[in-house]
């Protein structure tokens, strides 16, 4: 049965979404009207890859909370779907939050959620209690479950906060179906809980997959654990973060934890601890593993801090991450575009040992959909160049820039001058692998973001743009000498 509230919900999604159409990004998700946050659900079902989203149609910033949904076979072209969840419950009346889904063995969808509810305490304050429920459907409409909420206060193991107990991942592995779901233990930071069911109804607390201990921020969300190449993978996305040196940055970060799962004690032992993406704009990852076995990630690109930063005319907020396919090199995390993007690839304009010194452009290397490579390496083996520059997005008025040194083995990207209406931080910089001065650049533009990979997907950093669309001059400068190779495709795909 659709409720009320899911109706209205989807009878304005039928209004104002044609409104919106010729403002999308090409290849990212958007919510297509009002606010979206995190990727939820993100997985199989039916022979599609299915995305819902932390959804809030009527207005451009958070509010109760809804699942927005949309399907894909490629990860680049994306069917809109009507909203999936409203918080119409007494459980979840102040919102459906983020949450995993699953293909039940008899073909139907079942979606993990957490329910939230709020009440005043006698001082003021207002509480959160969080309890973890179920919905199953066919695909487009959902019936959540009678018996909800399937895990609440009751399972928690000792010391473990109601208030802050959100974010089931599911997954099925055999006859069993797991979980893994953010709390906050005693100690005030994050723990990241195992729980386990026969049926996805009834479920028991296994162990404490992973703890904080204040070491990596504070409460940890949006967790996700899985197997890749041999190691065992936990994605966390703390809030509260202090910065630790470059490699993690202050406030709501995202953190990958890659060790060895201990099957006796269920318990992640960590070898290397790294951020999943670098740059200003990405949270809440969630991952999915496709038929041919690759292990696709799609995140919020956005970032807390500045979500209440963007062009006032714009009708939607809110973008996912391009998919990306991970791989574990080295004890450490690999992404790449998903391979589909490269079917979008319109005319190739190469070159090839380009000597840059001072600022250059190069004929046929412009544009804003873009999928572009430049490799750099010293021009001069001796005299190491100081420092190289890749401008895009550029006009009079408008560009951004990532900047390599070699002597730091750093990379800063700014877009002060991208277009954003607000004094908001616009820098990121961070570490890469010393190699010598050659380094390779890899960036993906849309509508709205450059995404950027370095080396072949070593890291990855990813940043909301709001510059106008005609700034679409790319160069290139340097002090000291520099050749560099470049290979550009504008990307030609449209959303359907
Ligand atoms: C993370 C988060 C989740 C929560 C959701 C609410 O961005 O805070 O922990 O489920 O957003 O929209």
């Amino acid at each position: 049965m659709i409720s009320k509230m899911l109706q209205k919900a989807r009878d304005f999604e039928k209004k104002y979404l044609p409104y919106t159409q010729s403002e999308q990004p090409k290849f990212h998700v958007t919510g297509g009207i009002g606010w979206i946050n995190d990727p939820n659900g993100f997985a199989p079902y039916k022979g599609e890859y299915h995305l819902f989203f932390q959804y809030y149609p009527y207005a451009t910033k958070w509010g109760p909370m809804h699942w927005g949904h949309v399907k894909t076979r490629d990860f680049i072209h994306w069917d809109r779907l009507p909203a999936a969840l409203a918080p119409d419950a007494e459980y979840d009346r102040d919102g459906c939050f983020s949450g995993g889904a699953v293909e039940l063995p008899d073909g139907r969808h079942l979606l993990m959620y957490t329910g939230v509810r709020c009440s005043r305490r006698r001082n003021g304050m207002i509480d959160d209690y969080q309890t973890q429920c179920i919905a199953i459907g066919d695909g487009v409409d959902y019936e959540k479950l009678a018996v909800n909420p399937v895990i609440d206060a009751s399972q928690l193991p000792e010391g473990g906060s109601i208030h802050d107990f959100r974010d089931p991942k599911i997954w099925r592995d055999g006859d069993s179906f797991y979980a893994v779901i953010g709390n906050r233990c005693s100690d005030g930071s994050g723990t990241i809980l195992l729980f386990r069911s026969e049926d996805a109804q009834h479920w028991d607390y296994v162990s404490t997959l992973s703890a904080c201990h204040n070491q990596y921020g504070r409460m940890w969300e949006c967790p996700d654990f899985f197997s890749l190449d041999g190691k065992d993978v936990l994605l966390v996305s703390p809030q509260e973060m202090t910065a630790i040196g470059l490699e993690f940055h202050p406030g709501n970060a995202n953190v990958c934890l890659i060790g060895e799962f201990d099957r006796t004690a269920n318990h992640l032992n960590r070898k290397n601890v790294q951020a999943v993406d670098y740059g200003l704009d990405f949270y809440a990852p969630q991952t999915l593993l496709t038929e041919d076995g690759r292990r696709v990630m799609i995140a919020w690109m956005q970032n807390w801090e500045t979500s209440s930063c963007k062009p006032r005319e714009l009708r939607f907020f809110g973008q996912m991450s391009l998919p990306r396919e991970l791989s574990i090199r080295n004890g450490r995390l690999y992404q790449t575009p998903v391979r589909e993007l490269e079917a979008c690839r319109g005319v190739k304009i190469d070159y090839h040992n380009v000597l840059i010194s001072g600022e250059n452009s190069l004929r046929g290397i412009s544009g804003r959909y873009l999928d572009m490579t430049v490799t750099v390496r010293p021009g001069n083996e001796k005299n190491m160049y100081k420092w190289f520059r890749l401008y895009v997005a550029r006009d009079g008025e408008h560009f951004t820039f990532i900047r390599y040194k070699p002597e730091t083995s750093t990379i800063k990207v700014d877009r002060t001058h991208s277009g954003f209406p607000h004094d908001i931080v616009n820098t990121r910089e961070f570490p890469v692998r010393f190699s010598g001065g050659v380094i390779k650049l890899r960036i993906i533009m849309d509508r709205y973001s450059m995404e950027l990979f370095v080396n072949d997907g070593e890291q990855a950093a990813s940043f909301v743009l709001y510059t106008p669309i005609e700034a679409s001059a790319v160069s290139f400068s340097s002090d000291g000498s520099v050749l560099i190779d470049v290979e550009k495709y504008d990307l030609e795909t449209a959303q359907p």
